[in-house]
């Protein structure tokens, strides 16, 4: 008994440790990984940096938002990721919903953070 109280005592501080690490990694994510989505998912309207300025812009009413402008820059990661997962009926910008697992989805905010003008 005595065994098993030393054995949580010790193991709980490190379970703990571990998760407190994971929280905050996927709290940051990473504007790299965040890039390569972006690349494949949101350049072709967005433009390869992220400023609307794609081939397909001329063809889109309303035009694609500058993401390194003030505008989406002022929202928060919430809205942003609700803009992702929700899109604008109406416009261009389709549901991803479901296309992306959720460290995906905070990499690719970190990546929208990491190109703010
Ligand atoms: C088919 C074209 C298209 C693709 C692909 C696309 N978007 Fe959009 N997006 C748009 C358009 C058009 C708007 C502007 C909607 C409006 O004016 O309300 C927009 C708006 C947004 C906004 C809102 C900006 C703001 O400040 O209001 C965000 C954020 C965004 N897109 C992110 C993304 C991300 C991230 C991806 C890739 C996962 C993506 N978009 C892919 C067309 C696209």
């Amino acid at each position: 008994m005595l065994v098993r109280r030393a054995f949580s005592l010790v193991l709980i501080p490190v379970v703990a440790a571990m998760s407190s690490v994971t929280i905050a990694a996927s709290s940051q994510g990473n504007p790299e990984s965040g890039r390569k989505i972006y690349l494949e998912s949101c350049q072709s309207c967005h433009g390869p940096t992220g400023k609307g300025d794609s081939d397909m812009a001329a063809h889109l009413t309303p035009p694609p938002s500058n993401l390194t402008a003030k505008a989406t820059q002022t929202k928060t990661d919430a809205e942003l990721r609700k803009i992702i997962l929700e899109g604008r009926p109406g416009t261009a910008m389709a549901s991803f919903d479901g296309a992306f697992e959720e460290d995906q989805l905070t990499d690719l905010i970190a990546f929208i953070r990491s190109i703010q003008s």
